[in-house]
């Protein structure tokens, strides 16, 4: 293949790929999604107001690939915080499973590129149904901004990699704070956890600053890394969701077999799997649920598999071990997990000589079914 041209290199800013500059740019964009939406008491949106939780009494989420993970995450948010039932599905599945359609559901769909046809397809069906729509979507004036009844813009700005980086996080952080904006209109939470997630949410800028001896342990991780033949990322809660996102990423730019997991469900079949040749990326946040992941990957360790663990506590069953700093919100230690799992795709990638921006057989938009 031929070297990119020097405007190119110029457009990278000096970083290698598309996909390291968009990683290393979350921190700014994830700022700009929160400008003037987080407030003292609250936050809030201009897109909406609190008229669009009248009649509704649950909420209904449907996107594909990394926009899903960040839908899932959104759940355990929207379900803890806002008090309202939440579940969320697959676009392609739920089009064609003759779902129920209830006008007491608000409808969100998220999209990077708001022209995803599956999603855009089941956009149509709840608002053809009647139902309140919603859409998280980074692209103005895109096919889904235009179609639903309201949209959020995520301010991620353009991006390039195949592989979606900073898309996602500002998903999350747009769904965090659309979460506590209901809780607000509902009266969910007491003033004082409003006021702890504000401040946690004012620091994910900060908890997404990428730290040179981070990245670097990323890169001689995947040293061994590469020769690995199965993955396991688990984790629980919202760390469920990213150990999904994790095992996509390593999917995507890789091509390495890996699998997302539930810490909590490796014993009802995947433990078989357990074996030095099998790596574990456990996700062990130390704000959330800290003992019952550890004894889950206690399990896995017992059974001899080789152990990755990406925790601000040090572990001492861990083969290797990747520390984030400490914070006292387990979605901040959620956003630095996700950029050790993003570089540690992205350093496999590159060693094994692939194209980490346009990795084979991929699209960044589909918009054929
Ligand atoms: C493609 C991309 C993914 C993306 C998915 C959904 O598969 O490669 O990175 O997550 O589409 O895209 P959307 O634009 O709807 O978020």
């Amino acid at each position: 293949s031929s070297l990119p041209s020097s405007k190119q290199y110029a457009q990278k800013d000096g970083f290698r790929f598309f996909m390291e500059k968009e990683i290393y740019e979350q921190s700014d964009v994830v700022s700009d999604c929160m400008l003037e939406r987080v407030k003292d008491e609250t936050t809030s949106f201009d897109e909406i107001n609190d008229s669009i939780l009248d009649g509704i009494n649950e909420i209904k989420i449907c996107a594909c690939g990394t926009s899903y993970h960040a839908g899932i995450t959104s759940s355990y948010l929207f379900e803890r915080l806002s008090k309202i039932k939440c579940n969320v599905e697959i676009a392609s599945e739920f089009r064609y499973k003759q779902p129920l359609l209830t006008k007491d559901t608000l409808f969100i769909v998220i999209s990077q590129s708001g022209e995803t046809a599956d999603t855009l397809e089941v956009l149509k069906m709840a608002k053809k149904a009647g139902l309140k729509t919603l859409v998280i979507c980074n692209v103005d004036n895109s096919s889904m901004t235009r179609l639903a009844h309201y949209s959020i813009l995520t301010r991620a700005g353009i991006e390039k990699g195949v592989a979606s980086t900073k898309a996602f996080s500002t998903q999350t952080v747009t769904l965090w704070m659309l979460a506590l904006y209901f809780a607000n209109v509902k009266k969910s939470i007491s003033n004082e956890v409003m006021q702890k997630e504000l401040t946690a949410l004012r620091e994910v800028p900060n908890a997404l600053k990428i730290e040179d001896k981070i990245h670097e342990k990323t890169r001689r991780l995947s040293k061994r890394y590469l020769h690995g033949h199965g993955f396991f990322f688990i984790g629980r809660d919202v760390f469920y969701p990213l150990a999904l996102e994790g095992a996509l990423k390593l999917k995507e730019i890789s091509y390495l077999h890996a699998e997302g997991y539930p810490a909590g469900e490796m014993k009802h079949g995947p433990i078989a799997l357990a074996d030095p040749e099998l790596f574990t990326i456990a996700l062990m946040p130390q704000n959330l649920l800290y003992d019952k992941v550890k004894s889950n990957v206690e399990e896995l360790s017992a059974r001899d598999s080789t152990i990755c663990s990406i925790s601000s506590l040090d572990f001492e069953l861990s083969d290797d071990f990747v520390k984030i700093q400490e914070t006292n919100h387990y979605m901040l230690e959620f956003f630095e997990m996700l950029v050790v799992v993003q570089l540690l795709s992205m350093e496999i990638s590159i060693r094994l000589g692939n194209d980490v921006d346009m990795p084979r057989n991929l699209a960044k938009s589909v918009t054929v079914e």
